[in-house]
């Protein structure tokens, strides 16, 4: 349980979620970590804590280095109780400690653990002097809650961005150019498209923000620190924000007697003759939030279920309920599915789309099972739409 150095009198002090496999919802195949930030001047802070559970482990990290008592402010970027779960026992420990946030921040500390704790709400442009460094502020609300705020330290040029550029991996590597890069991306991509996506134009603002500082380092609440990859992991958020997408199409589907999978495999047909790259997403074995990691990029989005008790199947409706939340926009889209009698699950999945304001192409409907001819058609039309 040793802390890592960051910069002089800078360290890592989180923890470490190796087992954790279950965000909200979320799936973190690679666990994740909840980075708390210790700095040693002639002010003590620590921004931000860990979930409650890590709580032992970030204090004996903390206390390799400094008297935890001695900790006389805590800056809360974010109120989510994976960053903020441990207030209520380091309060305990640190008493004088005075607790750092955004207004939002100080009224949702308050709502979560009922305490008359010593705040300071600050407002963007708000410094905290440390002694010979100092912490800025700058609010970035709704990336991803009201609260949110980073914080940047422009003598050792660290941002301190919380959830923004964070990605769940549980490594014991803590920087960039120690692990690999394509994994980090790929979960920065992942985290960005089941936690930040629904806010892109907010994200905007803060890459904005963001551009105006000198950063050596990048240092999220999850994950990897940035140092090496800066520029990198900057432009894929440019990207992701902007909505760019490829020439991309998933087939998105449930089936219960493989004809609507049939239907599917004709429709990936198509975009594969039309130089699409794609992907068969069978909801039975692929989860919601890695479909969400392909959608981020992709031009189309074709969803497909049979009818089951004139609805559509559970599996796509907890998809699409997943989808619509996390509103990515300018995507196109299709529903298909085959059917025995009633056929309401095609025209279900057509108004969730649509509800989503993609642009929707006409759906595709086939009784019972498909023949060879009509699966043949169903390339040939889709391929004269594209
Ligand atoms: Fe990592 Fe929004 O909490």
């Amino acid at each position: 349980m040793q802390p890592v150095r960051i910069a002089e009198n800078i360290y890592w002090v989180g923890g470490i979620d190796w087992d954790l496999r279950n965000f909200h919802g979320y799936l973190t195949q690679r666990g994740s970590t909840y980075n708390a930030y210790l700095v040693i001047d002639e002010k003590i802070a620590l921004l931000d804590t860990v979930k409650h559970y890590l709580f032992d482990e970030m204090i004996e990290r903390i206390s390799s280095i400094v008297d935890p008592s001695k900790i006389d402010y805590i800056v809360s970027n974010h109120v989510e109780m994976d960053h903020s779960g441990s207030l209520p026992m380091l309060k305990k420990i640190a008493p004088k400690a005075g607790i750092i946030t955004s207004p939002n921040g100080q009224k949702g500390l308050e709502r979560h653990f009922k305490e008359g704790w010593d705040y300071r709400a600050v407002k963007s442009g708000e410094v905290l002097a440390l002694g010979k460094r100092n912490l800025h502020f700058v609010l970035t609300p709704m990336v991803h809650w009201p609260d949110n705020m980073v914080s940047y330290m422009p003598e050792e040029k660290i941002l301190f961005s919380n959830d923004a550029f964070g990605q769940h991996i549980a490594t014991s590597e803590r920087f960039d150019h120690e692990y690999h890069l394509e994994i980090i991306i790929e979960e920065a991509k992942k985290y960005y498209a089941n936690i930040v996506l629904p806010y892109s134009e907010q994200v905007k603002k803060a890459l904005a923000a963001a551009s105006e500082l000198d950063i050596a380092t990048i240092a999220p609440s999850h994950g990897i620190i940035w140092q090496k990859n800066i520029a990198d992991i900057i432009a894929n958020y440019r990207t992701w924000s902007n909505n760019g997408t490829q020439k991309k199409a998933l087939i998105v589907y449930d089936t219960m007697w493989k004809s609507t999978e049939k239907i599917a495999h004709a429709i990936q047909s198509a975009f594969e003759l039309g130089g699409y790259n794609t992907r068969m997403l069978n909801l039975q074995h692929n989860h919601i939030s890695d479909i969400m990691t392909e959608v981020i990029d992709a031009e189309f989005i074709c969803v497909g279920s049979p009818t089951l008790n004139n609805n559509m199947m559970p599996n796509v409706a907890a998809f699409l309920t997943y989808l619509k939340g996390l509103a990515p926009k300018g995507r196109k889209a299709l529903a298909f599915g085959s059917y025995g009698w009633g056929g309401q699950s095609i025209g279900q999945i057509d108004e969730v789309l649509k509800s989503c304001g993609f642009e929707v192409l006409d759906g595709i409907k086939v009784n019972y099972v498909p023949g060879s001819d009509e699966l043949k058609n169903i390339t040939e039309k889709i391929g004269e739409m594209l």
